[in-house]
């Protein structure tokens, strides 16, 4: 694992979109793995900038609510149409969500884990995490084989989620996510995490046990995954210092 703190979100959102886009030009055929939430909002305004060619690039969400309607302000399937898809070129067929509102749950997680085998695999899935650890929307003692489903919110989600809604009485108590089992089958995977409130269950994920309590740590399972910090979320880290000499001190052909 490679973890590289920058002093603020900015810097470090810069360094991750800097590799995204380096992926997209030498592969203009990637499969990306998508997040929402606040964090990778502006990830997504730097990939916007960089007027990058979208034409061939397929995407996978992580996850969505189930019930809400798609057009829905605060589904996923809004947010990436406002954030990433209609400021870029690419094919509306080739950007997938899971489909919060299809009359077979069950059957249509099978069919995006297959859809994601047919497209070859992921090559580079972005990652957040929630206060409790969660990635996708897999909550604690998801099974860290698990694959696409439904999973019920924690309460601490939903109350971390009610900023966007109004209330937590108006968070969905249901989801669809990618299972941690398909998360680690990407070929690559980019952590985000900014701000305080992230920093113990980045210390969790980075340095504690791997278990299902603490989803996120699963990631350590992952070959080449790298955690993007801020100063703020790294702040609970026992070996800070040392990730830092290895960035500064990195060979330069791994530049
Ligand atoms: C969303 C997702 C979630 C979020 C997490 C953090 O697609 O996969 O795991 O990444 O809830 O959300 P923010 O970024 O809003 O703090």
């Amino acid at each position: 694992m490679e973890i590289v703190i920058q002093p603020t979100p900015a810097e470090s959102t810069a360094a991750a979109a800097q590799l995204v886009a380096r992926v997209i030009r030498r592969n203009p055929a990637a499969v990306l793995g998508l997040a929402t939430g606040s964090t990778p909002v502006q990830l997504y305004r730097e990939l916007i900038r960089m007027n990058l060619d979208w034409s061939r690039i397929t995407t996978f969400n992580l996850d969505e609510y189930i019930g809400l309607p798609a057009d829905h302000p605060q589904s996923y399937h809004t947010f990436m149409r406002e954030n990433l898809f209609r400021h870029v070129n690419i094919r509306p067929e080739n950007a997938h969500i899971p489909d919060g509102n299809a009359p077979d749950i069950a059957g249509f997680c099978g069919e995006y884990e297959r859809r994601i085998s047919a497209a070859g695999g992921i090559d580079l899935q972005i990652l957040g995490i929630g206060s409790d650890g969660h990635i996708g929307f897999n909550e604690p003692t998801s099974s860290l084989a698990s694959r696409t489903r439904i999973k019920t919110l924690t309460r601490e989600t939903i109350r971390d989620n009610a900023r966007f809604f109004g209330s937590e009485a108006a968070v969905p108590r249901h989801v669809l996510t990618m299972g941690i089992g398909t998360i680690l089958e990407a070929r690559e995977v980019f952590l985000l995490a900014f701000g305080e409130a992230k920093a113990d269950a980045i210390a969790a994920a980075v340095e504690g046990p791997v278990a299902s309590t603490n989803p996120a740590s699963a990631v350590q399972f992952h070959p080449a995954a790298k955690f993007f910090l801020d100063e703020a979320a790294a702040s609970k880290l026992s070996r800070a210092d040392y990730y830092r000499w290895v960035y500064d001190n990195k060979p330069d052909w791994q530049r």
